[in-house]
């Protein structure tokens, strides 16, 4: 098999959610044996958030934490903190002067960000598509294993590459594409009925992967239904829908299909079906909360693991920043 460059990364916001770890690091774990793969802590991008310094680190430790329960193993990947790597904003810096304002207005996430926190609209929220480049390009990546709320970043991540390699006429950057093992990019769902599972629509709305059993079942108790099904109407509420997606993955198509025909005979009872669903989730999670609970005990291995993943990763960053600063025309006298 062709081995391909990968690279991707987490906001560090606190824990990692279902989204994330179903979106994302399943897949990070399964291609790090395949292929020559990049993951890191994404901690520059969380500072257009303006996070106090002592939260800035326990995230930071969390995701870290988090990533090796999952089964990241610093052996096969270089795992990092971004902020352990100056290469990147040095790239970014560079890239910042080819990126256009008006571009950059309309990304679709900048726009959510500009109608939602209208009192903090930084540049670097709208530079973040930039760093995203950065962070990707900077190891000549061909693939990002992401959710499908990212593909948008992507599409300029080969935008900013590709105009790179034409104004100075070098074939440095290839195009970066997303990636999963499935058809399509997948989307996990939250539980208050509306889009994703994300920790912007509050903690209601997702499942940690440290998430107590009490909690995952008062979540799921809470988590959104409606009215219920009648003769004149069998087809599921976004809502309810949410929850038979993320039925099928924690309990399986024999129970999913269960509940789907209890429902479509409008004998389906929703509290029963959620507790059902509750005790499924508790078991699909269990094992990783317990492995996180044993890293989380061991720093001196956390220590190991960031010093590790920051030579290899710097290792890549600087053979990269060399050709574009050459490129650029910085040269050593
Ligand atoms: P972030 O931190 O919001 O999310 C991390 C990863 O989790 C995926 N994800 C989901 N996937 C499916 N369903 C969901 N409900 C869900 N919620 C989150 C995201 O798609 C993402 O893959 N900008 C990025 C972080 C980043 C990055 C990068 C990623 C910075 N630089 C370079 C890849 C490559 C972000 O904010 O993701």
């Amino acid at each position: 098999m062709n081995k391909e460059i990968i690279v991707s990364g987490i906001r560090p916001t606190g824990n990692l959610h279902l989204g994330n770890y179903l979106g994302a690091v399943t897949n990070f774990v399964k291609m790090q044996y395949e292929h020559n793969c990049f993951f890191f802590i994404a901690d520059y991008h969380s500072l257009t958030t303006h996070p106090n310094p002592k939260d800035l680190h326990n995230n930071v430790r969390q995701v870290l934490v988090e990533y090796l329960a999952c089964g990241l193993n610093p052996e096969a990947c270089a795992l990092y903190i971004q902020s352990d790597l100056p290469q990147i904003p040095e790239l970014y810096m560079m890239l910042n002067m080819h990126a256009y304002m008006g571009e950059l207005e309309r990304v679709a996430s900048f726009k959510d960000k500009v109608r939602n926190q209208p009192n903090n609209v930084n540049a670097g929220l709208l530079t973040y598509p930039v760093l995203m480049a950065a962070d990707i390009i900077i190891h000549k990546a061909s693939k990002v294993p992401v959710g499908k709320d990212q593909e948008q970043h992507l599409e300029m991540a080969r935008t900013f590459g590709n105009r790179f390699n034409r104004i100075y006429e070098k074939e440095i950057f290839p195009e970066p594409f997303a990636f999963n093992y499935g058809k399509e990019l997948v989307k996990i769902p939250g539980l208050q009925g509306g889009g994703k599972m994300s920790k912007s629509d509050g903690d209601g709305n997702v499942i940690n992967l440290i998430d107590s059993p009490e909690l995952i079942r008062k979540k799921l108790s809470r988590a959104v239904t409606d009215t219920g099904p009648n003769e004149m109407n069998t087809k599921p509420s976004d809502a309810v829908q949410n929850l038979f997606d993320l039925m099928k993955i924690v309990s399986g198509e024999d129970k999913l299909l269960h509940y789907q025909n209890l429902y479509s005979n409008c004998a389906i009872r929703y509290g029963d079906f959620k507790k059902d669903l509750a005790e499924d989730m508790v078991s699909f999670l269990t094992p990783i909360r317990e492995k996180i609970a044993e890293i989380d005990a061991n720093h001196q291995l956390l220590k190991q693991v960031v010093q590790i993943g920051k030579e290899k990763a710097s290792e890549s960053a600087n053979k990269t920043l060399k050709e574009c600063r050459e490129a650029i025309g910085f040269k050593p006298f």
